[in-house]
């Protein structure tokens, strides 16, 4: 390594070094996948006294591409909102919500798609491509945009919700579909990469997305003034929680804090095999046809399931399913009694809540991955306008006359 890059890239199964990464960003020894490692150790004040904004204040814990100005939207420094109604019902006094769906193309991918566009930057990259469920779709082609760079996103034919759809185009990207799942798109756009030198990888299997995404935990220590109990959030392809687990190992490598998070994974009933993976605490097994209405979600092969599982089993946390029916409920409790309007994916941590055994005095935050207002065309709603009639029947009709 050099020592004046001060990272680097290693693999998580046989510890080797890859200098050069490989198009499908897979260990060039044994295939298995990579993180980075950052080898300066970074102080508190390195770390929470740096400048730039959003994600790029943390540079000290960045890896840092030398010539290469961060492409920013932005992105990270979402808010930590304390839950007032929910929480209570729940009997939780300290429930928050970090809003992800704040970022500039409204999910948290915006935070490692930052990262690994820098990246691609950096290494000349000519065409940017991802699969994806929609938010990586729509945060991939802004980026790429930003940084003259062509996007390509192949998503599955049916199924993504509307607004993510509507931004990949509204960004300028070239969209493809193909039939079957994320899962199928994702075996294309990687056969895509490894035949062809000009596209360069964004799925977070690369492990430059896992690093701006880690920032979420450093993020939230500060602005609860210390570790949650409880981190919970939606698992789909697994990298955000093996980042977010990255971002607060790191900071207890640091000295920075002693303890760190249980972290939980949550994901639909249909869409499972993460979960079903840890219960049974073996390998996992590729789920081929995944249900749910929580579109970012439907994942049947999550290929970072490795470094999640670890995430899990070292922080004492668990995995938790929750139905469409709980997840749809959530989101609509999250809106009418808290003003927080996710996604539908976003709503499974906290429709899991009450499967957690939690005592009322517990530090619990939920990651809100996305913002609902991607898939608010999508979910038809009861409610309709009503006619505005005499201010006589309004006031009759709500109930306070
Ligand atoms: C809104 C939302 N939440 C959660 C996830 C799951 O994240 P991961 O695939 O990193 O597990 C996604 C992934 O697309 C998403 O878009
Ligand atoms: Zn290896």
């Amino acid at each position: 390594m050099s020592k004046s890059k001060g990272w680097k890239i290693v693999c998580i199964n046989c510890g080797k070094e890859t200098e050069t990464e490989l198009p499908d960003s897979k260990c060039k020894h044994c295939g298995d996948l990579l993180e980075i490692s950052i080898s300066a150790k970074v102080g508190r004040r390195a770390l929470f006294e740096g400048r730039g904004p959003g994600i790029w204040r943390f540079g000290a814990a960045l890896p840092f591409f030398s010539g290469t100005i961060p492409i920013s939207l932005g992105e990270g420094g979402t808010p930590l909102v304390r839950l007032e109604h929910v929480g209570l019902g729940l009997d939780l006094d300290n429930l928050y919500a970090k809003n992800d769906g704040q970022n500039p193309t409204g999910s948290f991918k915006d935070r490692g798609i930052a990262v690994a566009v820098t990246r691609a930057k950096s290494l000349g990259a000519r065409t940017l491509v991802c699969a994806s469920t929609g938010n990586t779709a729509a945060s991939l082609a802004a980026y790429g945009a930003k940084a003259g760079i062509k996007a390509v996103v192949v998503v599955p034919k049916s199924g993504v919700a509307s607004g993510k759809l509507g931004q990949a185009f509204a960004y300028g990207a070239r969209v493809f579909g193909v039939e079957g799942t994320f899962d199928d798109a994702l075996r294309r756009v990687l056969d895509l990469v490894k035949g062809d030198e000009g596209f360069y990888l964004m799925n977070s299997l690369n492990p430059f997305r896992i690093e701006g995404q880690k920032v979420a935990a450093f993020e939230i220590y500060e602005q609860l003034g210390r570790v949650p109990d409880y981190l919970v959030l939606p698992v789909g392809n697994a990298g955000n929680i093996s980042a977010i687990w990255k971002g607060f190992k790191e900071l207890r490598a640091n000295g920075i804090t002693r303890s760190v998070p249980k972290m939980v994974g949550v994901q639909a009933d249909g869409a499972a095999p993460f979960a079903k993976a840890f219960v049974s605490r073996r390998k996992i097994e590729a789920l081929k046809e995944p249900h749910t209405v929580a579109s970012a979600i439907k994942i049947g092969n999550p290929v970072s399931w490795k470094k999640a599982m670890r995430a899990i089993e070292e922080s004492g946390g668990t995995v938790l399913t929750v139905s469409d029916h709980e997840i749809m409920k959530a989101r609509t409790e999250l809106g009418a009694r808290e003003g927080l309007l996710v996604e539908a994916a976003s709503a499974a941590p906290f429709a899991a809540l009450r499967k957690l055994k939690l005592s009322k005095s517990a530090k619990v935050v939920c990651v809100a991955t996305g913002n609902g207002l991607k898939d608010l065309a999508d979910h038809k709603s009861e409610q309709a306008i009503e006619t505005f009639d005499s201010g006589v029947s309004i006031v009759n009709t709500l109930g306070f006359a």
